[in-house]
């Protein structure tokens, strides 16, 4: 066999668990601000008092759900004081569901099962609570999606006042969002914002040189020495930057690797990057086309199929073919949808040179990878 190739048994990857999402990572830079002030809202705890709520808020990829884990993990290790709960409101999206998470984590098993009412879960929570002598902090991660049916009040509500009917017990809740078009302080009843008073965390994007930064220490704890260069780092960096979201970057050293693996090569080349950006670049837009309600998903395919005849079109123009099709947009409700779609990095929205203040719109994606996209949902 030829040298530089590899045996079957032998792996470029020292441990590939380092590239899945969930991976919580041994160095966490760029993040020092934001975990040091998670830590202060939860002090009060740790002297007897409830924990001040929080707000995090900043795009998909800017650590937020890490910054999170890394503190639970660290609760968890050095206190009973106080019990954290890690809720990821993409799959349990109700008060219903939320709760029993709740309890199951407190109790070791679910509550028993069809036929057990709301009443009965809230309080077998508050019981456990108050037998543990424990302090709940709950984290409602992506609560983006408890705005849809404004279940967020009811869950809010019933965490916040659970005191009022179960005296001694101290709740706090760390609320994530990464649409930042969502203003959940506006979304919130006033019965709710009178008990919530959160302090707001925000998480901004990481610029180029911290991109590297972050996917060169993946590249040490994830990989052997030599398989990715300098050279090869910086491709991957500037496709992360275009993809839009730290784990494109993540996902494309894995799927890189094993490109290497496959041609049983001992480095990574330009081409495994490119032939790996081709299925990494769309982790963004999935992930995004996910999250939008159902009106935005509509609007998102007008604009994907018309994209097919120009690549950049005015916005006037959209909101007339939005008018004369199903869909019964005012233009403030369009005009917000567009920003909305600019700010998650799935359109372009800017100004035509020259000619007047036409704002233009451009798909950042190939139209028909969105629609298959939107039709998968
Ligand atoms: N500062 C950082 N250092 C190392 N890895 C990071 C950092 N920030 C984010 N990541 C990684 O990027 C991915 C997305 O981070 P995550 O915390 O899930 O973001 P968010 O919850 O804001 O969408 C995860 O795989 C995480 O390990
Ligand atoms: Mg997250």
């Amino acid at each position: 066999m030829k040298k530089n190739l590899l045996m079957w048994d032998e792996s470029i990857f020292k441990d590939m668990e380092v590239f899945e999402f969930d991976f919580v990572p041994g160095q966490f830079d760029f993040r020092g601000t934001q975990e040091q002030e998670l830590a202060f809202q939860i002090q009060p705890a740790l002297r007897g008092g409830r924990p001040m709520n929080t707000i995090c808020r900043g795009l998909p990829g800017t650590g937020k759900t890490t910054s999170i884990r890394k503190l639970f993990a660290e609760i968890e290790e050095h206190t009973k004081k106080i019990f954290p709960v890690h809720i990821n409101c993409q799959i349990d999206n109700t008060k219903f569901a939320i709760f029993s998470q709740i309890f199951r984590r407190l109790s070791g098993h679910l509550p028993p099962g069809s036929g057990t009412s709301f009443k009965q879960v809230f309080d077998g929570v508050c019981q456990l609570l108050a037998k543990e002598d424990t302090v709940l902090l709950v984290c409602l991660d992506d609560a983006n999606y408890l705005t849809y049916e404004r279940e967020i009040n009811n869950v809010l509500y019933t965490l916040l006042r659970a005191h009022e009917a179960y005296p001694g017990i101290k709740i706090g809740v760390i609320t994530v969002i990464s649409d930042m078009s969502v203003d959940l302080m506006q979304m919130i009843d006033a019965r709710v914002v009178s008990v919530f008073q959160p302090t707001d965390i925000y998480f901004p994007p990481y610029d180029e040189d911290e991109i590297k930064e972050i996917l060169l220490q993946r590249v040490k704890e994830g990989f052997y020495p030599g398989v990715i260069n300098d050279e090869m780092l910086a491709l991957i960096t500037e496709h992360t930057l275009k993809g839009g979201d730290l784990r494109v970057g993540i996902d494309l050293l894995k799927r890189a690797g094993l490109n290497a693996e496959k041609d049983a090569r001992r480095s990574v080349e330009r081409d495994d990057i490119c032939r790996a950006y081709e299925v990494s670049k769309y982790l963004h837009l999935t992930a995004t086309v996910h999250a939008l309600r159902p009106e935005e998903r509509a609007l998102l395919y007008l604009i994907a199929e018309r994209s097919h005849e120009e690549n950049e079109m005015a916005a006037g123009k959209v909101h007339e073919a939005v008018k004369a099709s199903s869909m019964k947009l005012g233009y403030t409700r369009f005009y917000e949808m567009v920003t909305k779609f600019d700010s998650m990095r799935l359109i372009n929205l800017h100004y035509r040179e020259g000619r007047g203040r036409t704002r233009l719109i451009t798909l950042r994606y190939d139209p028909d990878r969105v629609i298959e996209e939107i039709d998968r949902c």
